[in-house]
């Protein structure tokens, strides 16, 4: 029988799964305010005036995933001395060429930038978002403060949007097994061997300890 490993808890799917969904909103609701080519997008949603309304409160939610996601993993995204090793050979990672990968712990350099992208994007968003609030309930012409925040929240927005498409084909395309496992929660034992060496070996000494105990 393949060996099965935990990858991601009950926890941090429920996470995943909220940012996932909260991003996706925002951008869909995103796309449609930024140009009239997309504004059938909030029509399919609900119509224009409830998106408007929906798009800052799924903000905030989005947000709050995100600040989530930094509590439970800004350890496991730590740059170690391994990944400056991995990121010098990250042509074969885009060839796909595994056996020439240099090892990776829970999360690669690639992932782990990934995260601090969304991490600092999702800040941004915040802050811009929030100005563009308040000042959207000021009536009369958007003030220099209004339009600086609304250039920032889109300059913060297309950064986002960059890393969310190579996260989402690296995720589903790239490496086969990955959605499954933030899914379900598990990966073969193969898997972690192929794609995560280094926390293969960390998993099995932690749970040898906790069986010798
Ligand atoms: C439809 C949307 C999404 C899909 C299909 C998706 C897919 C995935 C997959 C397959 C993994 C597991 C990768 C692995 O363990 O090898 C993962 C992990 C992760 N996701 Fe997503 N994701 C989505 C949205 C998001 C969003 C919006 C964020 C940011 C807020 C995000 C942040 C992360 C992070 C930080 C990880 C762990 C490290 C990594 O694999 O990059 N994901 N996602």
């Amino acid at each position: 029988m393949t060996h099965r490993l935990v990858r991601y808890d009950f926890g941090e799917r429920l996470m995943h799964t909220l940012a996932a969904l909260a991003y996706l909103y925002l951008l869909l609701t995103g796309l449609a305010f930024w140009t009239p080519a997309f504004y059938w997008i909030a029509v399919v949603l609900g119509g224009g005036y409830l998106s408007r309304v929906l798009h800052p409160w799924i903000g905030l939610l989005f947000a709050a995933t995100v600040l989530w996601m930094f509590v439970v993993w800004r350890r496991d995204m730590r740059v170690t001395p391994e990944d400056r090793t991995w990121r010098r050979a990250i042509r074969h990672y885009i060839r796909n060429e595994d056996d020439k990968v240099p090892p990776a712990w829970r999360f690669n350099f690639g992932q782990k930038q990934l995260f601090w992208l969304m991490v600092f994007g999702a800040a941004a968003l915040l802050l811009t978002g929030i100005v563009m609030w308040l000042v959207a309930s000021i009536p009369g012409e958007l003030s220099a403060v209004g339009q600086i925040a609304t250039l920032l929240h889109a300059v913060a927005a297309l950064a986002t949007i960059a890393g969310f498409i190579i996260h989402v084909y690296m995720g589903v395309a790239v490496v086969p097994g990955g959605l499954d496992a933030v899914i379900h929660g598990e990966v073969t034992e193969e898997w972690a061997r192929r794609h995560h060496p280094l926390w293969l070996a960390q998993v099995k000494s932690e749970n040898d300890a906790r069986s010798r105990e």
